[in-house]
């Protein structure tokens, strides 16, 4: 009978550096983070981040109001390297899912009486997520952008169809591209599951495999990796194999 063994989990990110990112990607998130690009400003409150299932859209979402805000008021985050920084300071934030069909007239008037309140977060801002933002009606998306106009608030919007959002909106934002980034960018991320369960990581062929396989879907790419260290850490194996097994192939 094989031995009981302690199954490896990922850990949640916490920074930019713990997603694999397109280097245009990382660089627009780094900038807003290092200061370089003013944000919000000249008429820009909003990032918008689009792609295809599963590519860390929704979690990079919930993460960018603590690390903006962190940003701009921890002194400290001044002189670490922007993709290094972590969220120091909670702030205050309206994280919606938006439903389809849904005529968005509620959801607008819920944003705008959180707006015209001062913002508690030490920045002044407010932070607003709309996750799946594309499910908004034509009527919702164009009533929306004439709330996009205040100096104060930070909208963070995901999409898996940046097609289906209003070219307003878009000239609004930030546009990040979160579909796959090259294979070798998801390395260090990947090797970091193993070493973490005491494995050496697989030869970089062999991840790579696993990242192409995965079309850049980190549920699935870190499902197939996690489930392959704990084979081996089942098996005893100590050394990642040539072939990671994959759920999907
Ligand atoms: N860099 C990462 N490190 C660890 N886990 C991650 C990372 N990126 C994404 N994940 C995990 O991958 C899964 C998918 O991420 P997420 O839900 O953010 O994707 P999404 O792009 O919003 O997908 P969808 O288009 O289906 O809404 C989540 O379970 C998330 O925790
Ligand atoms: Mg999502």
């Amino acid at each position: 009978m094989a031995s009981k063994f302690q199954p490896v989990t990922v850990q949640a990110p916490k920074c930019l550096n713990d997603f694999a990112l397109q280097p245009n990607s990382r660089f627009k998130l780094e900038s807003i983070l290092d200061q370089t690009l003013q944000f919000p400003a000249n008429g820009v409150c909003c990032i918008l981040l689009y792609g295809l299932y599963g590519t860390g859209k929704t979690t990079i979402a919930r993460l960018l109001p603590g690390l903006i805000e962190t940003s701009k008021v921890d002194a400290n985050a001044l002189n670490i390297n922007p993709a290094d920084i972590v969220d120091t300071q909670d702030p205050h934030e309206l994280y919606q899912a938006c439903a389809q069909g849904q005529n968005g007239a509620h959801l607008i008037q819920g944003i705008q009486n959180m707006t015209n309140l001062i913002a508690f977060n030490q920045s002044g801002l407010h932070y607003v997520i709309l996750d799946e933002v594309d499910n908004l009606t034509d009527l919702a998306q164009a009533s929306f952008k004439a709330i996009l106009n205040h100096h104060h608030v930070v909208f963070i919007m995901t999409t898996n169809n940046l097609n289906k959002i209003d070219l307003g909106i878009q000239n609004r934002s930030v546009l990040v591209d979160m579909n796959t980034p090259p294979a070798d960018l998801w390395r260090p991320i990947l090797r970091k599951v193993y070493r973490t369960a005491g494995l050496t990581p697989p030869p970089d062929a062999a991840l790579d495999q696993v990242v192409v396989a995965g079309r850049g879907s980190a549920r699935t790419i870190f499902t197939d990796v996690v489930m392959d260290a704990n084979q081996n850490l089942k098996q005893g194996v100590k050394s990642g194999r040539d072939n990671v097994v994959r759920l999907r192939s």
